[in-house]
Order: structure tokens, then sequence, then C-alpha cells
């Protein structure tokens, strides 16, 4: 099928990409000329693993293509899917400019009959005003299709190949059956193509995100509570997990939710609720819970070092929000520095990949290490942010010699309690016994 994706942020090159791999012919729009030219020679902009052998390999065969001319990607394409950001306006709510415009753009354009995905996270009613916007521009007839992205970075490309499930917001006969057999290579496994209105699809997506939101939340305040009656949050997590009502997934406390898609989705349910005159009290103790529990870290420092961290020097492992990325967006880490760089201590940081952002987001208010352990030198104590495998079994040996303290204070519970303890490490992490 021949398909145009508008937008070459992170959601648009990942479905441009794996649209291309089962065969499709697929054109990428960008307005950046300088991305585009990057990307025309193989470049690829972003850090996903798996993506790039995908992305070289799909433009060697030219069904991967990039344009900064709108008019030669709708021209060519029978399916448009818009994925172009939606960040949160003044109050919370998602700004809907660029969507908007881009369908006036489309609208504009269109010479017969297109199916018009939408792919960002967008609000309830916005495939209406898309289809309103084009009713304004154009007299052909196109359908809007809302068709929400589930994709979790650092395993995008397997999320994409592989999906749970393809939800596809559309009435339009025509529109689902041009849908389904673009999904078809996708839920070969017998994974359902859910087909239902555009306003439940739109819903879906918040839904599911806050769901998850809550679930990790719901943790947090389990771990805190574990510290403070003696119980331990693995064997808790592990006690709960195993009734397949709640599931083992998503059940891993930590020092709170980041990235670019929990805050800000959660926030603009809750949003979209009030405009609705709903009060969606949960996700308001949601939101309240999760800037807490990025202070947890912080707070055992505090009550660790009596109040003072002035003149201390602390070694901050991982940076992005999560493993597997470089992507910092509210990434509780930025927010633990900003907190030590307060109380007067120094640190210095090491990130496999999330370096480079934080540099060009902070410059050097911290210090960067080569590597992990050199990150430890004359170190008070190691924090750690994100569980990046390579934290998972390090050399503990070495760690000591660098270390000026064996003290480690563990947002994501990576070591065994009693390894740490044999090993005579001061270990502080997340709803576990000291
Ligand atoms: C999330 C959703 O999982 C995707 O399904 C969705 O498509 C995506 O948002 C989006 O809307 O674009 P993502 O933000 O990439 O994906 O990352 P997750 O793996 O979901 O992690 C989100 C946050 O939750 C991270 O800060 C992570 O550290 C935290 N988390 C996750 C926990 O604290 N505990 C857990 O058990 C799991």
């Amino acid at each position: 099928m021949k398909i145009a994706v508008i937008g070459t942020g992170y959601v648009g090159l990942v479905t441009g990409t794996c649209l291309a791999e089962t065969g499709n012919t697929v054109i990428c729009v960008d307005i950046n000329e300088a991305k585009v030219l990057k990307m025309q020679n193989g470049e690829i902009p972003i850090y996903e693993p798996g993506l790039d052998v995908l992305f070289l390999r799909n433009i060697e065969q030219k069904r991967l293509t990039f344009t900064t001319d709108l008019a030669v990607a709708v021209a060519s394409a029978q399916i448009i899917f818009m994925a172009l950001p939606t960040p949160p306006g003044g109050d919370g709510a998602a700004d809907l400019s660029y969507i908007l415009g881009a369908a006036k753009d489309i609208a504009k354009l269109v010479t017969e009959y297109k199916v018009i995905v939408n792919k960002s996270t967008v609000p309830v009613g916005t495939a209406d005003k898309v289809q309103a916007v084009f009713a304004e521009h154009t007299a052909i007839q196109i359908d809007v299709v809302s068709n929400p992205e589930f994709l979790r970075e650092g395993v995008a490309v397997e999320d994409f190949m592989k999906p749970d499930r393809v939800v596809i917001g559309t009435r339009s006969e025509r529109a689902q059956k041009l849908m389904s057999e673009l999904y078809g290579p996708y839920v070969r496994q017998g994974n359902p193509i859910l087909f239902m209105d555009e306003r439940s699809s739109e819903l879906t997506k918040y839904a599911a995100n806050s769901f998850l939101a809550t679930k990790i939340t719901f943790m947090n305040e389990v771990a805190n509570l574990c510290e403070l009656v003696g119980a331990d949050v693995d064997a808790v997590r592990k006690g709960i997990g195993s009734d397949g009502r709640i599931g083992k997934r998503f059940l891993f406390p930590g020092i709170g939710y980041g990235g670019s898609c929990f805050p800000k989705d959660v926030q603009a349910l809750a949003k979209s609720a009030e405009e609705n005159q709903y009060d969606f009290q949960i996700l308001k103790a949601v939101m309240e819970i999760n800037e807490k529990q990025k202070t947890v870290l912080v707070n055992k420092l505090l009550s660790y070092y009596k109040d003072d961290l002035k003149g201390k020097h602390f070694a901050l492992w991982g940076l992005a929000f999560k493993p597997e990325t470089d992507d910092i967006r509210e990434a509780p880490a930025l927010y633990i520095i900003d907190e030590l760089i307060k109380h007067g201590a120094t640190v210095t940081v090491f990130d496999p990949e999330g370096m480079e952002n934080v540099k060009a987001q902070i410059g050097d208010k911290v210090n960067y290490a080569p590597n992990q352990y050199e990150a430890l030198t004359g170190a008070d104590a190691l924090l750690i942010a994100t569980e990046w495998s390579v934290f998972r079994n390090p050399d503990f040996e070495r760690m000591e010699e660098k270390l000026a303290n064996k003290v480690i204070f563990d947002g994501r519970n990576l070591y065994d309690l009693q390894k740490m303890i044999d090993l005579g490490y001061y270990y502080n992490s997340i709803g576990r016994k000291l």
C-alpha cells in the first residue's frame, strides 16, 4: 500500500519504518530540511534499539523515503498518517495546533479519497475536529481515523511489529477495510484489531496510559508504606502480581514515572474530565503522589546526612527516564540533580545514552564521566535513577576502590539485599529493609 507519514518524530519514524518493513511504500514528511537531508542519507535521528537496521534496509530498498514536500506525499498516498506533537498547552489541555494546521494543508492538496489517520495522542473529539477542517477546505470525501499508538520507548519496534492489539476508531466501512488490510501482517498471531468509534478510540489511549500510571503510583505508595511497617515490597509485588486479575507487569516501584507520555497524558485526561464537569479524583491523586515520589531519594539522603548536603559529592547512575532510550523528558534524575545542587552538593553523572541530551539541557552544572566506574571517583555515595542493564551486575570491588564511602541509594531496586549486606555496603532502596 502507499502510505504517507506526516511528522518524523519518535512515533512518526517508528510508524513509517515499521510500515515499510512489511512491503508498503512509505514517504515521510517533515518541515525540518536539515533533518530530512540527514535521513535521506541514512542517518537516523533517534536512538531506538533495532530501528536502525530496519531504517537502513528500507531506505536501501527504496520503500522508505523522506521529503519536505507535503504535496508530493499527499499525491502518492492512499493512507496519510499524522504523527505530530500535541504538547500540553498553558492550561494542561493538549495543544492541537499542529494537527489542525496539517489537516488544513492536506485538505487543500487532496484530489481523491484518502484515509487520514491520527496517530498522535489527542483529546476526545479531535477526529471530529479534523473531519470538520477537511469539510471546510475540500469537497473531496475523506475519512478521519483514530489509531492510537501503544509503543514503549526502548521496545517500540517489537511493540509495532507484534502489538497486543491495534485500536482503530472509525465508523466508515471503507476506512475499516483499508486499515485492516494495512495492519493484517502485524496481527498474524491472532492479536485483535479492535474497531470502535473515533471517540472511544481516542479515550482508550488516555485511559490506557492513565491506568498504567495509576498502577505504578499505587505500587510506589505500597513501597513507601512497606518501609514504615517493615515489609518488603518485592515480596508484596510478587504476592499480588500472581493474581491474574492484577498481573505481574508494571508493578515495579521506583522514583516516580517520567517520560513524554504518562505525565502529559494523565494531566490531559484530568483536564478533559474537568472540561466536561467531571471530577476525576484518582488522576489528581496520581499526579500529586508522583511529584512527591520524585523526592524520595533526596529525602532519604537528607535524613542520612542530617539535612546537610553542603560540600558532599555524589555519583549518579542513570539519566534517561528509563533504560534503552536517550530520552530525558520528565526524567526523575533531572529533578534529583536539581535538588542536590540546591542543597550545595556536587554531582558526577553517567548514562549509556542520555548524556548528550542532559549536557544540552543543563551544561556544566554537573560533571560527566566517561563510564560508570569513573563516575564514582571520590563520591560520598552512589545514587541510581535508571535501571540500565549495565548497572545490574557491576564489579563491586572496582566500585569500592573508587567510592569514598560504600553507600548506595538505589531508586530502582537493582541489587539483592543480602548480597549488599555481605559486601559491607550501606544500601538504601525503595520499599525494602535497610
Ligand atoms: C508509555 C506506554 O507504556 C506505552 O504503551 C505508550 O504508547 C507510550 O507511553 C506513549 O503514550 O507513547 P513509555 O513512556 O515509553 O511508554 O514508557 P514505559 O515503559 O511505559 O514507562 C513509563 C514510566 O513508568 C517510566 O518512567 C518507568 O520508569 C515507569 N515505570 C514503569 C515504573 O516506575 N514501574 C514500572 O513497573 C513500569
